[in-house]
Parts: C-alpha cells; structure tokens; sequence
C-alpha cells in the first residue's frame, strides 16, 4: 500500500524516539512492500522559535493532507514560562482541536520482562491489560480560560453529543474485549459528571444492553487502580481525568516510556504519540526508550492504515527484544543500552 504519513518529532526527546519509528517503518515497508511518503513538519516549541506558533500553517496543512501523523512530544524549560503569550501545549490542544480528533486510546499492559520495574507488587500486576479511552478535545482544557494576577478561571463544559461520541468509541472497544465500561467521573461534585453518568449510562442501555457499566468516582478510582489494577478493563474518562488516570496507570507498566496512544476522529485519520512527554533532562543523552514511540507507529499501522499483521511484528519484535534481556535505562539501571541500539534490535526482530 502507498500512504503518507506525517511526522512532528517536535522538542526534547522527541526527535530521538520518531528517528527509532522511522528506522522501524522502513523495515516494515521493505518486508512487506509499502510505499511511505514520509514528511516532516515543525511543532512546539522548535515551531514557535522558527516561526512564532506551536502549530504553523504549514503543519496544519500536511497533517490534513496525511494518511496519518506520528508525534514525538512538545514542551522543555525554554517554553516554559506559564505567561508566555504562546506555549508549545497550545500547539497541542489546537491540532487536537483542529483536526477533530477526540478520542485518545492509551493502552496499559504489563510486560512480563518488566513486572520488577513497577513500584507496584507483581501479585497485583498479573494479566493487567486496560484500555483507557480519554476524550480530547472537550471539558476543562478547551473551555473559557481567564487569567488576572489575583484571579484564575477555567470552565469546564460537556454536552450529551460529546459523551455519546466518546461513549461510543468505549463500547466498540469493549464489544472486542470484556464487555465492561468503567466510567470516571465526579458526579458527587461536579455537573459535567452528573451529565456524563446519566448520558453513558442511558446509551448504553438504550443501545448496548449486553455491555455493562460500572461509573466510578475519580479519587475512587485512583485507589482502585492501584489495588486491583487486574479489574480494569476499558476506561473511559473526561479530558482532564483520563490525562491523569493515565499517567499514573503507567506505572503499573513499569516505565511511562512503554506507553503508546492514538488520538482519533471519526475517519481512520490519527495522530500517534507516546504518552512520556518531551522528556527535556535526559534529552540529548541517547537513553530516551524508543518502545512508546514505536508502539505509537504499530497502533497508527493498525488503525489508520489497517495493517493488522505489520502492527503485530513490531509489538512481537518489541516483546522478543525484552525476551532477550535488552532495555534502555528506564528499564534497566545496571545493564542499558542506547536510544538508537533499542531501535536496531527492534528493525533486526521484525
Ligand atoms: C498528554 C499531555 C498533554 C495533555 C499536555 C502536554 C498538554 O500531558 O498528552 O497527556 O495534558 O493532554
Ligand atoms: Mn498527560
């Protein structure tokens, strides 16, 4: 197949961990005879020093243009000022925005190789396996924002279009797995929640009787991941609680750097990025874990292009590289290999 894909390798280790993906996509297409247009295109903070905005027309343009976007990270200490007229995250929310994408899958597994990373007991972390589907481009993030020097506001808003859509992605998920939601919410407080419990669950009766609904409340479900991480199956959260469910949820893996996402819209299009962020202390330094990126590229393989069987060699080349006792230094503090040989291993494997 022929398709152009569009990368943003953007700011701290970002660049380090997409030229992994890109080494790994030009395996794939070799072995099983793809056509990739490949373009690179600034984002962040290396877009807002070259041209004044995270997310430049250019960019915007070769991202609709694309088949599919692959993302590094944005962000780092020289962007960081929280007055700064433009930051990187805004190049962030507004491609989120801008291209409609407002589903994000971030999946958590536990990889046998790594149980021993975890701050978490290995009898809790056996056969761990969460979906969790976070809406994007809704709720406190992108509504009205005021900021004066002695007063803050951020509005939070949902309406029942929004959590349907997003509801729906979760059922379709959990028709292919347990058959179980478990939604998060703060419906003891909070007004957005109460509408989120009552429309998830109407849909789902209205429409899915056979998949069964469990609504948690989000300081709950904290605890809870913690303590019977084995119950979670398919999570579905807001904006705001899904970002931090799944940070935390990371470290059931082991290591924030394992961790993939897709962010989708209603067609096959996707922006696909590691969740660790742009990582600006170890940038430079070739120890970034490329696995999260690289996980990102065989999720895009899978639902933007259909590639089923390409997106498995990669996540089996990744599972046979740890089977051989190879980690980066997330994984390993005494026995490490760089960024790039994390690479070559996983283009050998495939
Ligand atoms: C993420 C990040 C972003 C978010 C930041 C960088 C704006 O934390 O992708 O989870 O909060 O969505
Ligand atoms: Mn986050």
């Amino acid at each position: 197949m022929k398709a152009t894909i569009t990368l943003l390798p953007g700011d701290g280790i970002g660049p380090e961990v997409t030229d992994e993906a890109v080494k790994v996509l030009r395996v794939i297409e070799e072995k099983f005879h793809h056509s990739f247009t490949l373009n690179n295109a600034l984002f962040g903070g290396i877009a807002i020093d070259q041209t004044g905005s995270p997310y430049p027309q250019e960019t915007q343009d070769l991202c609709k243009q694309a088949d599919a976007v692959l993302l590094g990270a944005v962000g780092g200490p020289k962007w960081s000022d929280p007055r700064a007229k433009t930051r990187p995250e805004k190049g962030l929310l507004d491609m989120r925005s801008d291209l409609g994408v407002y589903a994000n899958l971030r999946q958590i597994r536990t990889y046998p190789q790594l149980i021993d990373n975890s701050p978490i007991k290995k009898e809790y972390l056996e056969g761990v396996d969460i979906i969790f589907v976070r809406e994007l481009i809704g709720g406190i993030y992108f509504g009205e924002k005021e900021r004066r020097d002695d007063y803050a506001k951020d509005v939070c808003e949902y309406s029942t279009s929004e959590i349907e859509r997003i509801t729906d992605v979760a059922v379709k998920l959990s028709q292919q797995r347990k058959k179980k939601i478990i939604s998060i919410d703060k419906a003891n407080v909070m007004a957005t929640s109460q509408l989120w419990r009552e429309v998830t669950t109407k849909y789902l009766e209205d429409n899915f009787p056979e998949i069964e609904i469990e609504h948690m409340l989000v300081d709950a479900a904290t605890m809870h991941l913690l303590s019977r991480p084995a119950d979670f199956d398919v999570v579905l959260a807001d904006n705001l609680f899904g970002d931090i469910l799944t940070d935390e949820a990371s470290m059931l893996t082991g290591s924030i750097g394992m961790i993939a996402s897709a962010c989708l819209g209603d067609n096959n299009f996707g922006v696909y990025e590691p969740i660790h962020g742009s990582a600006p202390d170890i940038q430079g330094k070739a120890i970034a874990n490329p696995c999260g990126m690289i996980l990102s590229l065989s999720m895009l393989l899978r639902h933007s292009l259909d590639l089923n069987e390409e997106a498995i060699a990669i996540e089996q080349a990744i599972h046979n590289v740890l089977n051989d006792g190879i980690f980066t230094a997330d994984l390993s503090k005494s026995n490490s290999v760089s960024t790039s040989t994390m690479g070559d291993k996983i283009a050998q494997k495939i």
